[in-house]
């Protein structure tokens, strides 16, 4: 993709929130820091919208917690048309990992998430925002 250079007028505090957000995250120069803020924003616009999106939902859970396992894959099956694959890692001998990758409107994919993540027995839980264009 052709790339363009512009110049940037900021406020001296401003430019140094920019820096520390920059030194923060990792990021090598000025420009991939405000490339990642616009990408950011127009991804939580999307969201917000309800707008076809994609998504990871991480949960750590208890095997062991009564009916947990049963349940969350029941969750699953009512939404299966948004899943569009699931992950299962045996963390250690109680805890699992499981990343599921999730894709359709966002309302229903945070839907999802809630329910599976406010589950008993689950330690963590996260989605992770993203979109498809
Ligand atoms: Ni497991």
């Amino acid at each position: 993709m052709l790339v363009k250079r512009f110049g940037v007028s900021l406020e001296d505090d401003l430019l140094k929130k920019l820096d520390s957000f920059a030194k923060k995250n990792k990021f090598p120069n000025r420009s991939q820091a405000i490339r990642f803020l616009i990408t950011q924003t127009e991804v939580e616009e999307k969201w917000e919208k309800n707008k076809d999106v994609a998504g990871v939902i991480v949960i750590v859970f208890d095997h062991h917690k009564r009916e947990l396992t049963a349940k969350s894959q029941a969750i699953q099956h009512n939404y299966h048309d948004l899943i569009l694959s699931v992950q299962h890692v045996h963390l250690d001998h109680c805890n699992c990992l499981e990343t599921i990758a999730v894709k359709g409107k966002a309302q229903k994919l945070q839907q999802l998430a809630d329910k599976l993540i406010s589950l008993k027995g689950v330690r963590h839980g996260k989605l992770v925002m993203s979109a498809t264009k």
